[in-house]
């Protein structure tokens, strides 16, 4: 019977999403998008090789499997054509792999000059946006004046909304920002040309994933971001403007939430967030250090300083909450390694023994100050460990604890970038449902 199993940051990105759907694409036939843009980096490890994907789904690297870009996926055809360069260069057969939904709204230029140009403009107040359009993009979108991809293909109907889209766009960059336009008739031709080599991959994506369930094969979708991202439920203003939490997986994929047979929320055994906003447990003194170092705390699509602190546990459960979380898949087990104590956030001070129901505001958040649990570290190293067994106590212990906190199983565990460096508790396909 076909299984269906999403797959989504639990913090504030970059939790090791990308490897984890690379590892349980094994078992699935479909990988699909659901959200988001090319502001994702996922980056995965095989056999010591490292591939950052963006755009494309991380089921790309299996010849086995099909890739999806669902409706819900902003798309920049720059980047989009980019990216399948890149890996066609590698050897990887991208044609016949990749179906693309025409529905997907377009990033145009003029959508990362606003981006950009309004970040500027906000100067100390900015969100550290990835600058790559995808704000202006989703508002056009809700908007109801944004352009489809598939769209492109009527060229003259295409022109006259591009020239009404522009209209509007450079109004805001030349009037309000007082930066340059963008010229329509070099958009209207570039996006002309690459669209010329994505045109054979636009076809019926929810078709695809419902013909899967009806042969029963499993299907995987992969969350962009985080939980705490997310534009409803995160630390509003400082997320992103798409919902990356599970319900957004139905709407931006065409497959109904009642075929969704399991949620893995991957989360790190510590937190990392980049760009601005709240983070209760942040940490500026050595142990902050010794995360960013050991952790290579570096963004995989800007390449900007990810920020260090410590485990959230009251964040990871609400996140556990919104998005109905079955299983936790706990990665960068061995970035603790050598620490003698590890702090873990268990609540928050004024809230009493309240947990958290709703972080929704930035300034409900910031003023957050955390109650920390103590416990012991482990001075033997974890990198690489695939069985529970091997791993010291105090580890096994740190993971029971979150565990409990959070109140779902953790059913994988992650001691190293690479694919092999994974401790399997239960795979996701095999949970029954
Ligand atoms: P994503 O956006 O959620 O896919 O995560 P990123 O790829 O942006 O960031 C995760 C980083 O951690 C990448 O550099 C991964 O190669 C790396 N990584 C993933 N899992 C582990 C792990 O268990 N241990 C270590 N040390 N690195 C990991
Ligand atoms: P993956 O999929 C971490 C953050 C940006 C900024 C905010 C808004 O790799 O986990 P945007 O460009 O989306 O308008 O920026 O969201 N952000 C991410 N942080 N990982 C990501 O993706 C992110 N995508 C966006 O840093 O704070
Ligand atoms: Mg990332």
């Amino acid at each position: 019977m076909s299984k269906s199993i999403v797959v989504l940051g639990a913090q504030w990105g970059d939790e090791g999403k990308g490897k984890i759907v690379d590892l349980l694409t094994d078992r699935a036939s479909v990988v699909a998008r659901f959200q988001g843009g090319h502001n994702a980096g996922h980056t995965l490890v095989i056999n010591g090789e490292k591939t950052v994907l963006h755009l494309l789904p991380s089921g790309m690297l299996r010849d086995s499997v099909h890739c999806v870009i669902g409706n819900g996926v902003v798309v920049n055809l720059h980047a989009l054509t980019k990216e399948i360069d890149e890996l066609s260069r590698k050897g990887i057969v991208i044609l016949d792999r990749l179906s693309i939904s025409g529905a997907c709204p377009l990033i145009l230029p003029s959508h990362i000059a606003l981006d950009q140009a309004r970040e500027k403009h906000k100067g100390d107040k900015k969100i550290g946006t990835t600058g790559r359009g995808i704000g202006p993009a989703y508002e056009d979108k809700v908007a109801r004046r944004g352009i489809r991809l598939a769209e492109i293909s009527d060229s003259s109907m295409f022109r006259s909304k591009l020239n009404e889209l522009l209209d509007y766009h450079n109004f805001w960059l030349t009037e309000y920002f007082k930066v340059r336009p963008i010229d329509l008739n070099h958009t209207f031709e570039d996006c002309l040309k690459l669209f010329e080599s994505v045109n054979s991959m636009i076809t019926d994506t929810v078709e695809i994933l419902h013909s899967c369930r009806r042969s029963g094969k499993n299907i995987l979708f992969e969350g962009a971001q985080g939980s705490l991202l997310d534009i409803d439920h995160g630390t509003y203003p400082f997320v992103t403007s798409s919902n990356t939490t599970a319900g957004s997986t139905a709407t931006g994929s065409g497959y109904g939430p009642l075929f969704l047979d399991y949620v893995l929320g991957i989360t790190k055994a510590y937190t990392t967030r980049v760009g601005s906003g709240p983070f209760p447990t942040e940490l500026f003194d050595e142990v902050g250090y010794h995360l960013a170092t050991v952790g290579a705390e570096k963004g995989a699509t800007t390449g900007r300083d990810r920020r260090c602190g410590w485990f959230d546990a009251v964040a990871v459960k609400y996140a556990a909450r919104i998005n109905s979380m079955s299983g936790i898949c706990l990665t960068k087990l061995d970035v603790l390694d050598g620490l003698d104590r590890i702090k873990v956030c268990t609540g928050y001070k004024g809230l009493g023994d309240h947990e958290a129901t709703q972080l929704t505001s930035a300034d409900q958040f910031e003023k957050l100050e955390p109650i920390y649990t103590e416990l012991p570290g482990w001075k033997d190293s974890t990198v690489g460990i695939k069985s529970l067994d091997d791993l010291p106590n105090e580890a096994i212990d740190y993971i029971k604890f979150l565990e409990d906190r959070v109140d779902v199983p953790v059913d994988i565990i992650s001691t190293g970038p690479d694919r092999e460096q994974t401790i399997i508790l239960r795979n996701p396909f095999d949970v029954k449902s």
